[in-house]
């Protein structure tokens, strides 16, 4: 009995820093979907630009492509992840797609907005500096999204970064390879090799009539 005290003294303690810590140890609740803000975190008291990015492995998509995300830069505790529409007009609060933990040990799914599986979070708050998911693009046209992250940096739970982006991820192909069906026909090198090759061609025709009028 002597000793109980304490050690319910220091379990009580403990529990406080815990929840200094985390605020959402599990991950945020559903009423976070939207604002993607941990309203139990208080306000951010990070400045400046964020170390973490959030990447992925192609730069557009497809209709049920499936894509991998990527947070990384820098050590963190708590992380919630959708993709979001990105045009404008467009409905830019509401998450598309499904998403898949690369790591079920450490991320989860939520069930966003009456959708499924359509956002991705830490289902514990302890450390770690990368996490990645597949996302699986929606089977139609959605237009250019991007993924929308908050990261809770720590140690304490009002040190966390929301609003951070993805590069937009537009539908459909590359820039690079649309527009342009006509192929090498068009490439101005190739018809100026014509021209140099026409005008050989009359060289050495006037040459030749030349030569046949010396004779
Ligand atoms: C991106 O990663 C996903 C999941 O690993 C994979 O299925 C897909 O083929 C990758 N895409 C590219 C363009 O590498």
């Amino acid at each position: 009995m002597l000793y109980a005290a304490p050690f319910v003294l220091v379990v009580a303690v403990l529990n406080a820093l815990q929840m200094l810590v985390e605020a959402y140890p599990g991950g945020p609740p559903l009423s976070a979907c939207i604002s993607m803000v941990p309203t139990g975190h208080g306000a951010s008291t990070l400045t400046g630009t964020t170390p973490f990015s959030i990447t992925t492995n192609t730069t557009f998509y497809t209709a049920g492509e499936n894509i991998e995300v990527t947070i990384s830069g820098a050590r963190f505790v708590g992380f919630f992840v959708q993709a979001r529409r990105r045009d404008s007009g467009s409905d830019t609060n509401t998450a598309v797609g499904t998403i898949t933990p690369g790591n079920t040990n450490i991320g989860k799914t939520l069930d966003c907005g009456g959708g499924t599986d359509n956002a991705w979070s830490h289902k514990t708050n302890a450390a770690k500096t990368s996490e990645s998911a597949i996302w699986t693009a929606p089977t139609d046209d959605k237009g250019t999204i991007a993924f929308r992250a908050t990261i809770v940096q720590g140690p304490s739970s009002d040190r966390y970064w929301t609003g951070v982006y993805s590069a937009n991820l537009p539908y459909g192909s590359p820039p690079d390879d649309t527009g342009d069906m006509s192929g090498p026909t068009t490439d101005p090198t190739t018809g100026s090799g014509h021209v140099v090759y026409g005008s050989s061609l009359l060289i050495l025709l006037v040459s030749f009539t030349v030569a046949a009028m010396n004779n």
